[in-house]
């Protein structure tokens, strides 16, 4: 098959770069010129395991170009895969459609009869509908708009993409579900589940899908907060919930609040669609909610760790990123809580393993320390803000050596609070019984 990928984000790249894998003859295509020639150096615009040998064999293959040439890409092309971003609008959380809008427009100059038009970014319920309209209005007819929303996490995106728990497809008409049968064609062979579905419902089910995430990691914030109230562990309460099988044991880790870019953009997006549509979605409505208070409230924990005031203070934080395996540092909670203790006076020593320099850019005021145990340095207290695996195995008689305040806030819950306290520190979980103190 020949596909044009239009996007070089996380989607469209991860996306591209796992088609070429396939046997596909692939070809990305991006408007920034830096990006692409970057790209075709073999230097990724983004931190991704296992991404960037991935890219070099393929494109050693031949399967897999770079380009901002958009009509070498799109000619002659089987199937067009629209993968740039969708960002929330400000203001008003709606996504905001004009690179995907203006992608179609142009890409209708030189698609070809009988090609299909699919869009993977995730994209508000009707969007399919406006693309079909566009291309009509551009004089193109013979061509199908189908959703394949991705499912992808950043982090384990190559696995994701070739292990999926399923592969959502809306196509209403049977050749562009041909086309995208052909496509994934490898991954049946692996057994992975197709759901063939209408267009709407598959764009839908992408939020939905994220939403549903998104509730579940909120809901377990709230239960850690009463487990504080009433001195239960929240660890153990997910587990005991999560071995029932109708629940499932992820997206069960009580935390800082969700961050990245999907879950609160994709949450808002989702409500706009609902207010449009005049149908009240609580639910997720309150979820945003909760997350939203969820940051300040980590900021207080932290403050009440160092006995109130933080004026002075010297705080060490491990980890910056939203999540581990990334640098991606879009709505990272790590950003509020930093930015409220720098404001309310505490000199704040950063450390994280890839993301620092992307922190760079959204943190200012603060220092960047070489590892963790820098961070902790002559430090009142410690907060894991990130679960990187390498936090996760710190001597902590070490840590507690080098702090001045011997305190462990840990907002993921990596450490035992019995190991941490046996090595001379005050422990802070998150939902792991009264906290002490
Ligand atoms: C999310 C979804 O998991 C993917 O399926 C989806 O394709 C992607 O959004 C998208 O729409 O593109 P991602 O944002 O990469 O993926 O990261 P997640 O691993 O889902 O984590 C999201 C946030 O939830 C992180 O801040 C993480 O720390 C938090 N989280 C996750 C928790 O606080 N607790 C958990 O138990 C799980």
């Amino acid at each position: 098959m020949r596909i044009a990928m239009i996007g070089t984000g996380y989607v469209g790249l991860v996306s591209g770069a796992c088609f070429a894998d396939f046997g596909h003859r692939v070809c990305c295509v991006d408007k920034d010129g830096s990006k692409i020639e970057a790209l075709n150096d073999g230097i990724m615009p983004i931190w991704e395991p296992g991404l960037e040998s991935l890219v070099k064999a393929n494109v050693g293959h031949g399967r897999l170009t770079f380009t901002t040439d958009l009509q070498s890409a799109v000619e002659g092309a089987e199937a067009i895969f629209i993968a740039v971003g969708t960002p929330a609008r400000r203001g008003d959380g709606h996504a905001d459609l004009t690179y995907v809008f203006d992608a179609v427009r142009e890409l209708a100059r030189f698609i070809q009869p009988g090609a299909v038009v699919v869009t993977k970014s995730t994209v508000p319920v009707g969007t399919g509908d406006k693309i079909e309209q566009i291309l009509s209005e551009e004089g193109i007819e013979e061509v199908s708009v189908a959703s394949n929303p991705e499912f992808l996490r950043e982090g384990a995106a190559i696995a994701d993409f070739k292990h999926p728990d399923r592969i959502v497809v809306g196509a209403e008409d049977p050749r562009a579900q041909d086309v995208l049968r052909e496509i994934y064609r490898p991954l049946f062979l692996n057994r992975a589940p197709i759901l063939i579905t209408g267009r709407r419902t598959a764009e839908l089910t992408k939020y939905a899908a994220n939403a549903f995430l998104a509730v579940k990691i909120s809901f377990i914030n709230e239960i850690s907060d009463l487990c504080e109230a009433v001195d239960a562990d929240v660890q153990d309460v997910a587990r005991g919930i999560g071995l029932d099988n109708r629940i499932g044991p992820k997206f069960l880790h009580a935390g800082p609040g969700y961050g990245g870019s999907c879950f609160p953009k994709d949450t808002l997006a989702l409500l706009q669609t609902a207010d449009a549509a005049g149908v009240d979605q609580r639910i997720v409505r309150t979820t945003v909610a909760v997350n939203d208070d969820r940051k300040s409230s980590m900021v207080e924990r932290v403050v009440r760790a160092l006995g109130g005031d933080p004026k002075g203070k010297r705080v060490g934080a491990l980890g910056l990123a939203f999540k581990p395996n990334t640098d991606d540092m879009r709505e990272a909670p790590a950003i509020p809580i930093v930015k409220a203790l720098v404001e309310r006076g505490a000199a704040v020593c950063a450390f994280d393993p890839v993301a620092m320099s992307q922190a760079e850019q959204v943190l200012s005021g603060i220092q960047f320390a070489d590892d963790a145990y820098a961070a902790a340095d002559g430090a009142d207290v410690l907060v894991i803000v990130t679960e990187w695996d390498e936090f996760r195995a710190l001597d902590l008689e070490r840590v507690a050596a080098s702090l001045r305040g011997k305190i462990l806030v840990d907002l993921r819950n990596v450490y035992d609070p019995g190991e941490a306290e046996e090595a001379g520190l005050t422990y802070y979980g998150v939902g792991r019984g009264r906290p002490r103190g």
